[in-house]
């Protein structure tokens, strides 16, 4: 699933990101991507994508 539109991130990435590069916050994803740099919709629902990742490993 699409969590930001604008930049074409899914929750694939994002959890593979965080996993890959131990991060453990929308911030540190911000870092190493655009996500949330347009309209900032997708914020929350990162937010979501990180913790939920962060609870199964
Ligand atoms: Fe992520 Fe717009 S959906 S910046």
């Amino acid at each position: 699933m699409y969590v930001c539109l604008c930049h074409g991130i899914t929750d694939k990435k994002i959890m593979k990101l965080s996993q890959e590069h131990g991060i453990y916050d929308v911030r540190g994803i911000r870092q190493i991507t655009p996500l949330g740099s347009q309209c900032g919709k997708c914020i929350r629902t990162a937010k979501e994508v990180i913790e939920a990742s962060v609870a199964t490993t």
